[in-house]
């Protein structure tokens, strides 16, 4: 005990001469087989890291002097993720996905229970990759957590929604819309590269040391990061949130069919609230912006994940009813393992059908839902799909499928789980939907371009024009070198076309 309570209070002042013994006596028994822990020296100090060795091979558990192969759990002291990665790599070691990064915190904590504990967040230095969401986590498949170069482009970096870099990344993503809003492309853009970038990181920036290296961080990005690290907080960023002209623009784009140019038009009349103008008689409203505000408070309120899945089953039923072979898959944020969103996004495909029944999906369900009273607004969009055309080469361009943007009615008892509290007052929600037809070999691609991020789909387009000479949109893949168009069934093979390791959706949180 008296062992345990010198590693909590942190002693580096002299231990018991015994303590210090090296492992000259017989080594005590392994009891927990499956970990093999490494300590590292570098920061800890020769004596401590001697010290809990020596305590932690007490309670059983097996400590390397070295680091090899067969190591598991890599224990540092007052080393950030990226310390440690790096450290690695002068070793010259490369860290496999199974090595965890841990903090003595951790070792501690197993030694107060005399037993390996479970590794939570805090204790790890690396995020591992995978997903907790993902229902199929398949980590053998991502590359080694070594130190690799870390690309600029987000269709070569696996981001899960395990953003360990939140107090950056959200005040990057206020700049970049700031900038939006002032129409500032170049710079909006810059601002949306460092987020994404630093939403992949597998470790917490905590000093400037810890940007070397990373990609899309320029000047004022980094700037801004040193403030943060610095004062915990950046006054661009505040004088921001505070900007009459910022928090106006976010309100007015918050209703459905209101962007810039709207909003510019209402700010500039001397509108600061939505009441104001709702209620202004002067104003024409579009039937989109109508429906928007008629259903205000139901869509900035997010789409929950059991709300997300009780919209598939109706679209499902609908669309059965016409075309029984057809597929209907989730995309957008949801299939990202998003656990909220702003709609819910659905691909639907057949593979049995004419173009001719193919294109009469989506009327024939909206008539339905007419009939059922659950349609509160659609705008359905023809297809002017050319299976001749070679793709887009803008990075932003709209596809050419028929789809369709919706508003639903979502009865609250059609929800799994759904809270009894709701049905005291409206016994239904409002839902955005985004309904897209595809023909079937057209598929892989859409589904890869409606899957998002829009970050990681601009990204993936300028992979393939600048890196591969290729050109890549919802509908297509053209490779200029072979004057070929590119086919696939399925987005891992899409992939494999454009020469990149496969993406899983729930990495493609860019
Ligand atoms: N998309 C597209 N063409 C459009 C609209 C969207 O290709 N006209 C693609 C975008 O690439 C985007 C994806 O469809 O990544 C989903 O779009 P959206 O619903 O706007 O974004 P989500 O990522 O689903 O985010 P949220 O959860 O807020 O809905
Ligand atoms: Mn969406
Ligand atoms: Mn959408």
């Amino acid at each position: 005990m008296d062992s345990l309570r010198m590693a909590l209070s942190g002693p580096r002042k002299k231990r018991p001469r015994q303590m210090d013994a090296p492992m000259a006596s017989a080594p005590p028994d392994i009891k927990f087989r499956d970990l093999v822990l490494f300590i590292l020296e570098k920061k800890m100090g020769a004596t401590r890291r001697a010290f809990l060795m020596e305590l932690a091979r007490r309670k059983g558990f097996r400590i390397e002097d070295k680091l090899s192969d067969s190591v598991t759990h890599l224990v540092a002291e007052n080393n950030s993720g990226s310390d440690v990665l790096e450290w690695l790599q002068v070793q010259n070691i490369k860290a496999s996905s199974q090595l965890e990064l841990l903090d003595v915190s951790w070792l501690i904590e197993c030694m107060r229970a005399g037993r390996p504990v479970e590794m939570t967040g805090k204790h790890r230095l690396v995020v591992r990759r995978d997903c907790p969401d993902n229902p199929n986590p398949e980590p053998q498949k991502s590359p080694p957590l070594a130190v690799q170069k870390i690309s600029q482009y987000a269709c070569q970096r696996r981001t899960t929604l395990n953003n360990c870099n939140h107090r950056f990344t959200d005040a990057f993503e206020v700049l970049a819309e700031n900038y939006e809003f002032r129409e500032n492309e170049g710079t909006c853009l810059a601002f949306m590269r460092a987020a994404s970038v630093l939403k992949s990181l597998p470790f917490t920036i905590v000093s400037m040391k810890d940007t070397e290296g990373i990609p899309c961080l320029g000047d004022k990005v980094k700037s801004i990061i040193e403030e943060i690290i610095e004062d915990g907080e950046s006054a661009e960023v505040k004088a921001v949130l505070n900007d009459e002209r910022y928090q106006s623009f976010k309100l007015f784009t918050s209703v459905f069919g209101v962007g810039l140019k709207t909003s510019e038009k209402w700010f500039r009349m001397g509108f600061r609230t939505l009441s104001k103008i709702r209620s202004d008689k002067t104003l024409k409203f579009t039937r989109m912006q109508k429906a928007g505000f008629l259903y205000y408070e139901d869509l900035v309120s997010c789409v929950t994940k059991a709300e997300a899945e009780a919209v598939g089953m109706l679209v499902k039923e609908a669309v059965w009813a016409f075309l029984p072979d057809a597929f209907v898959t989730v995309t957008g944020g949801f299939r990202r393992g998003k656990k909220i969103g702003h709609d819910v996004d659905f691909l639907i495909t057949s593979p049995g059908s004419t173009e001719e029944e193919e294109q009469q999906l989506l009327p024939k369900v909206i008539n339905l839902w007419e009939k059922m009273g659950l349609l509160l607004y659609y705008d359905l969009v023809e297809s002017t799909f050319d299976k001749f055309k070679l793709p887009s080469r803008k990075v932003d361009a709209l596809d050419h499928f028929q789809k369709c943007f919706l508003i639903l009615k979502l009865h609250h008892q059609r929800v799994d789980g759904g809270k009894p509290s709701q049905q005291e007052g409206m016994p239904w929600k409002a839902i955005r939907v985004d309904l897209v037809v595809c023909p079937y070999e057209r598929r892989a691609f859409a589904l890869l371009g409606w899957t998002g991020s829009r970050q990681f789909e601009r990204d993936l387009r300028r992979y393939a024009t600048h890196e591969r000479k290729m050109i890549l949109d919802n509908h297509a893949l053209y490779d200029k070198t072979k004057r070929t168009f590119l086919e696939a069934e399925s987005e891992e093979e899409i992939f494999a076309h454009l020469g990149l390791d496969y993406i899983a959706p729930w990495e493609r949180n860019a």
